[in-house]
């Protein structure tokens, strides 16, 4: 077994909601972090911090799009739920885009960033207090659909060279994109998945 196998056997008990609740503590930590950057510390580590930040939150909301909500959808009777966390995804993706387009120090650039945390938090809380325990009450298979998520997650971190850190070093390795430093292609990458 390769060490990607089995990293892949033991995050599959996982079930869809473990799994984006996992996701929404990992991004909200890193916001904090972002929280807590000094100045002194710099514009670089900042903007890799942000890159990161917004290479987890594309990942996380393609897979909700393309996976969860449309099972959610079937499952439970919330069109409204369901259409208002589109739209939220649309509105922070817009945000995403923007900073992917900055550099740390320009700005309006920590403004956005703190903006866009806020904007999380307040999706998450929705996500958690009301979409997630109606769909958990439903039929739908969360072990499978998590399955089923965690391998388009786990596709979309190795295109945008974001795999997890074993996969972060086979990334390093890769030949980069010429016109990019490692640290800008995830948030370039998340950039152009925000816009699809
Ligand atoms: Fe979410
Ligand atoms: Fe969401």
């Amino acid at each position: 077994m390769t060490q990607k196998q089995q990293s892949r056997a033991k995050t599959r008990s996982a079930d869809a909601i473990a799994l984006l609740t996992q996701d929404h503590k990992k991004v909200q930590k890193l916001f904090k972090e972002f929280e807590k950057i000094s100045e002194e510390e710099g514009d670089e580590s900042k903007q890799e911090l942000v890159n990161q930040i917004c290479a987890e939150l594309t990942i996380h909301a393609t897979i909700e799009e393309e996976i969860f909500y449309p099972a959610a959808r079937q499952a439970i009777e919330e069109e409204d739920l369901l259409d208002e966390a589109e739209v939220e995804h649309a509105t922070a993706k817009d945000l995403i885009v923007q900073l992917a387009e900055m550099a740390a120090g320009d700005e309006l650039y920590d403004a956005k960033v703190t903006v866009l945390g806020e904007y999380i938090d307040h999706h998450v809380k929705e996500e958690q207090n009301e979409m997630f325990p109606k769909v958990k009450k439903s039929k739908l298979d969360l072990q499978a659909l998590g399955e089923q998520m965690l391998e388009r997650k786990q596709e979309l971190q190795e295109e945008m060279g974001l795999a997890g850190e074993e996969a972060d070093k086979e990334a390093d390795e890769d030949e980069s994109e010429e016109d990019e430093t490692p640290q800008r292609r995830p948030a370039r990458a998340a950039a152009r998945a925000a816009k699809r």
